[in-house]
């Protein structure tokens, strides 16, 4: 299981918390910057993951950014990308068992370290439902 990770500097930190902790658990991780925690923009980040998932360089992405939403509108742009926001446990576990989230989308200012580990444990321990929600996420793609 290879594991994309990209942030802005909003997320730097939380991103690189989270690639001790995915190593810890035998992951390997690619990682996809930023670096540093100078200002920077996320498309910059989230386009190279995006392509890194779709093409199955990475079997799953991770893309946090203060808020999650400019990580989740620029890698849902990708036809091949379902990036899911999630800010709590619950929602981390729905994200993939009803929308088969490929990327989790964590905001890094608004949930605690604690938390967004919590979300990535809870994301890549659930399985997709399929069923009615296969229906559903095959009518996203416009
Ligand atoms: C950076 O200040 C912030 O705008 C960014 O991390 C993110 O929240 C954008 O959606």
């Amino acid at each position: 299981m290879i594991i994309g990770i990209c942030s802005d500097h909003a997320g730097v930190e939380y991103k690189s918390k989270l690639i001790s902790y995915l190593l810890g658990k035998g992951y390997e991780v690619v990682n996809f910057g930023t670096d540093s925690t100078d200002s920077c923009d996320y498309p910059d980040f989230a386009h190279p993951m995006g392509k890194a998932v779709e093409s199955g360089k990475c079997n799953l992405g991770i893309a946090i950014c203060g808020t999650g939403n400019g990580m989740a509108m620029t890698l849902n742009h990708h036809k091949g990308i379902r990036a899911g926001l999630a800010w709590n446990t619950a929602i981390g576990k729905l994200v993939k068992e009803h929308n088969n989230a490929n990327v989790l989308v964590l905001p890094a200012r608004f949930i605690s370290y604690q938390m967004a580990v919590s979300i990535v444990r809870a994301w890549l321990s659930t399985q997709f439902a399929g069923g009615r929600h296969q229906r559903r996420i095959d009518k996203i793609p416009l």
